[in-house]
């Protein structure tokens, strides 16, 4: 770790974390002819929960490993409140990163760990217990890490990014693992960090988390920022649809397919309608007296406007190669 340790210090919730944002300018990583991160410019706010989201190989990783400086950038930069990772006087304190549990040393227990990155930052054992506590692991704290369950491995890493109650959160896959008391566990401290004013990237695959944790949305595509995009703003492109359940389903299909709808079926009596309202749908079905057991619009999903963001970045892509 570097860097002298300023001792007792702890940041204050409440106190303006407003200057720790996260600056990546012209950003860009190559791994060998592959470049993985390609000169992204983008600043992650405080104060909100940005989502890191791009397909496998997308470059996500690369990216906030470089973030948290286990990487070190081709080209560009990036800074933590104006300092590269390894100028920050006391690293933990500032940014707190989740990477790959597999990381852990299998034959260090928990708690030694954690003791370890203590004291290599100035931070007292309590705060090894406090911390313990927070993602309930005091009970297994002296198990040797690799006899841990793939969630618990996940707590412990979350344990020690929290560690020096950081201004800052990255995060990458921090929900794979976590049984379900643990993810909403992890959503909730994650939108009580932004509240504080403080910073989180969080990168997952898992859309529908996503949409109920981010407030703000990166998406890279081959290495490239090809959204950084508020997720309201990004939901609203979405085709509001309505769900409805009808005894007279097929009959309900072609009535509303002939009105220029897209219909379709979600088992025997439901359907999925995007095009038309569900006020729309409703008059239909009474003027055409099909009985309706449920109709209601459907909150416009995260995963549906992600694929198609990708859909039109992979064909932007084949057709840039064609070219
Ligand atoms: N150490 C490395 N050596 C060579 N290539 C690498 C290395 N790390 C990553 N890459 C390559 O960089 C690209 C980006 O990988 P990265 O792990 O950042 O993607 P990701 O967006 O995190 O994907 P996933 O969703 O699968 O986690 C990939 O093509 C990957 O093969
Ligand atoms: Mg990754």
């Amino acid at each position: 770790m570097a860097g002298p340790v300023r001792r007792g210090t702890r940041n204050v919730p409440g106190r303006s974390y407003r200057r720790w944002v996260i600056e990546m300018r012209t950003l860009t990583k190559r791994f060998g002819e592959r470049t993985a991160v390609d000169a992204l410019t983008v600043t992650v706010r405080s104060g909100v929960v940005t989502g890191f989201l791009g397909p496998n190989g997308a470059g996500k990783s690369t990216t906030l490993r470089m973030v948290l400086g286990l990487d070190l950038p081709t080209a560009g930069t990036v800074a933590v409140a104006g300092r590269r990772y390894a100028e920050l006087d006391a690293p933990l304190r500032t940014v707190g990163g989740v990477l790959d549990p597999t990381g852990l040393h299998p034959g260090r227990r928990g708690a030694d760990h954690l003791a370890a990155l203590a004291a290599s930052n100035g931070l007292s054992r309590r705060r090894v217990a406090e911390v313990l506590d927070q993602v309930e692991l005091t009970s297994v704290a002296e198990q040797r890490a690799g006899d841990l369950s793939l969630g618990m491995r996940q707590r412990l890493v979350l344990a020690a990014a929290l560690l020096g109650d950081p201004a800052v959160l990255v995060l990458d896959e921090p929900i794979n693992g976590l049984d379900t008391t643990g993810v909403r566990w992890l959503r909730t401290l994650l939108r009580r960090f932004a509240a504080e004013g403080r910073t989180v990237l969080l990168s997952s695959h898992l859309m529908s988390e996503m949409q109920q944790t981010a407030d703000h949305l990166l998406v890279l595509h081959a290495g490239r920022l090809i959204a950084d995009v508020p997720m309201q703003q990004l939901l609203q492109q979405a085709r509001p649809a309505v769900a409805v359940r009808s005894p007279q389903a097929e009959q309900l299909r072609r009535l509303l397919t002939g009105r220029g709808a897209q219909v379709v079926h979600n088992g025997a009596d439901a359907l999925t309608v995007t095009g038309l309202d569900a006020s729309r749908v409703g008059e239909a079905a009474r003027a055409a007296g099909i009985g309706l057991h449920e109709l209601r619009g459907e909150q416009p999903a995260l995963e549906d406007v992600y694929l198609q963001m990708i859909a039109a970045a992979d064909g932007r892509r084949a057709a840039a190669g064609a070219a």
